[in-house]
């Protein structure tokens, strides 16, 4: 890659398992546009550098990922709405020395699974496995939805307590410790699963995030937020039982979507960017078969 063409990137930790410089990539070429996107991992100890060097650097907009999308707030000039409800950014907009935040996750994610449930969604109830950045635009786009009940299952007190704290505007969201008994109980009532943690993901695709046994009802949509592998164990898991399963590829792309609008002022060709990732994906997951 032609290193001064790169103006925009995915900011993480480790981020060997992304597709997004070959999307975006993709899409520049077909677009004709004579841009780039780059891969900028960063150590969280120079996090604060980085984030510094950037107010003078010729890039003009990151994607952000693990583990930087909360800390992330504390770096910004400015954040939308949403990001800030959320409590979590996963793209940033530069113009100039000013750093803007913004969260797509959410749209991307809403985009996918509104038509995959009933619609009246008032009466669903909602499991969500995590207590990161994306469970948390997760948690925000359900109830965006009108989804009223939802629980969420996370390792650590105080990110729980957190979590409600800061969705304290969502009554029914409850938080629940990472303990088998719990998520069967959990599961077995569920009419959404969403896998919001990186178990399962490349390279560890043994992971799940499941307890060992676990009943559900009829008519369950399983999704998880991991498209690499692009079928999980939690999605093998919940087909098995007779789940409906959509993995996190077409909420990458449409993330993808409102980002890149947010980085051309609002103008991009969809269709065109659509046929890109569908390139991607074939390449990736079907040609290699
Ligand atoms: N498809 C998409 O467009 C899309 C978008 C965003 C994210 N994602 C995927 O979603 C996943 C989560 O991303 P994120 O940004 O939310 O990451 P994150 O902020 O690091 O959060 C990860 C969550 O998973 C939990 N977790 C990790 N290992 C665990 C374990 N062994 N047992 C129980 N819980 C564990 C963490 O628990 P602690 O809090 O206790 O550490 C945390 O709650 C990743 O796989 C990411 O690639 C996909």
């Amino acid at each position: 890659m032609d290193i001064e063409k790169v103006s925009f990137g995915l900011l993480g930790e480790k981020l060997g398992h992304s597709f997004s410089p070959k999307i975006f990539n993709a899409y520049f070429r077909r677009a004709g546009r004579g841009c780039a996107y780059g891969l900028f991992p960063v150590n969280p100890k120079k996090i604060k550098t980085f984030m510094e060097g950037l107010r003078s650097s010729f890039i003009r907009g990151l994607n952000v990922t693990i583990p930087y999308k909360e800390c992330m707030l504390s770096f910004l000039d400015e954040v939308s709405v949403d990001a800030s409800r959320i409590g979590a950014v996963n793209v940033i907009r530069c113009s100039g020395a000013k750093i803007d935040g913004y969260n797509t996750d959410f749209v991307g994610f809403m985009r996918v699974v509104k038509p995959l449930l009933n619609p009246d969604t008032e009466d669903l109830f909602a499991v969500v496995l995590g207590a990161g950045g994306a469970a948390r635009a997760v948690i925000y786009a359900l109830h965006k939805l009108g989804v009223k009940d939802i629980l969420f299952f996370g390792r650590h007190l105080q990110k729980r307590y957190k979590i409600l704290e800061d969705f304290s505007f969502i009554p029914l969201l409850r938080g629940e410790p990472w303990m088998d008994e719990r998520m069967r109980s959990g599961l077995k009532k569920a009419d959404l699963v969403v896998n919001a943690t990186p178990l399962g993901m490349f390279p560890y695709a043994d992971g799940s995030p499941l307890p060992p046994e676990f009943a559900v009802r009829p008519g369950t949509v399983a999704f998880d937020l991991i498209y690499n592998p692009f079928d999980t164990r939690f999605l093998v898991t919940f087909r098995r039982k007779g789940a409906a399963v959509e993995n996190g590829w077409r909420m990458l792309v449409y993330q993808a979507v409102e980002t890149l609008k947010l980085w051309n002022g609002g103008e991009i060709d969809e269709p065109l960017f659509f046929q890109a990732a569908e390139e991607v994906r074939n390449a990736a997951f079907f040609n290699s078969r």
